[in-house]
């Protein structure tokens, strides 16, 4: 009977798919990967960008917020790098960062390893790359009317009209680089059904035994010391190591005309 095979054909098919699922469960471990420091950068500096984006595009009185919120993803980029050398195993550059031959064997599907895919460490380079000359450019530009990044006075005014154009052409390659940031985690997530997104909300992540190695490292002297060199980056943003600006002349030394 067709109908009663089928049943039997679907019932042996369930027995398989749980075995599989028990066999695959069994040969996975749940590890920490992506640590809070990590997780706090990432979803602070995807706030930030939106709100720079916000700010920027809209000008006028929000140009004195652009401002600041640049200074603060410059200190979050600056705390980043610091913690690519200081933090737990999966946020060092030195763990992601891979040679061309590790990703050609990732696209031939011959790579296994857990923490950012040698593609994905490509694309986070070059977020953090595109971010970082549009924070620094940013220091250095003006509007025109009467907003003047706060390293404006390090530069000429015709340098600082060419950073200018660069910081606003800049914003296509940024943004055309976090849809495509968002489109691959969508992809991986839903079709490839490999979970990206909550690793980076609550930093666990199940993986196979064999490529199970927790993250290590990134102790509170650690987090101290990035913050640290985070704190001193937007100082010196800030103009910190500029000369005071001269003293008002004084009363009356102003004609009244
Ligand atoms: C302005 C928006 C965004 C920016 C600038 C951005 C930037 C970045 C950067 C720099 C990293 C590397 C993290 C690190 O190693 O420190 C990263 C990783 C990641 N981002 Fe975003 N992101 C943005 C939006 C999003 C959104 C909306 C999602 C979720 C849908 C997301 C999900 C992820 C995930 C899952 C990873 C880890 C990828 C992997 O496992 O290799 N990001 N992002």
């Amino acid at each position: 009977m067709p109908a009663a095979s089928a049943g039997v054909k679907i019932e042996g098919r369930h027995e398989i798919d749980s075995h599989d699922k028990g066999v695959h469960a069994l040969n996975e471990r749940r590890i920490l990967i992506w640590d809070l420091p990590t997780r706090l950068f990432h979803w602070l500096l995807a706030s930030l960008v939106a709100a720079a984006f916000v700010t920027g595009l809209q000008g006028g009185n929000l140009m004195v917020w652009h401002g600041r919120i640049g200074l603060l993803i410059l200190g979050l980029l600056a705390f980043r790098l610091a913690w690519g050398v200081l933090g737990s195993t999966y946020a060092r550059f030195a763990e992601f960062v891979r040679g061309p031959g590790a990703v050609l064997a990732y696209i031939r599907g011959r790579w296994q390893g857990s923490g950012h895919s040698p593609l994905a460490a490509l694309s986070v380079l070059a977020l953090l790359a595109l971010l970082l000359f549009q924070s620094i450019s940013g220091l250095m530009s003006n509007d025109d009317i009467a907003f003047r990044g706060p390293l404006f006075a390090v530069v000429s005014k015709s340098t600082s009209d060419w950073l200018t154009g660069l910081h606003r052409e800049n914003i296509w390659l940024i943004g055309g680089l976090v849809a495509l940031h968002i489109c691959a985690v969508v992809f991986y997530t839903f079709l490839r059904k490999d979970d990206l997104i909550l690793p980076m909300i609550h930093g666990h992540k199940r993986v196979s035994r064999a490529a199970a190695t927790p993250a290590t490292g990134g102790g509170w002297l650690a987090f101290l010391a990035a913050l640290a060199v985070a704190f001193a980056a937007v100082w010196i943003a800030d103009g910190g190591l500029l000369p005071p600006p001269p003293p008002p002349p004084p009363p009356g030394s102003i004609p009244t005309w």
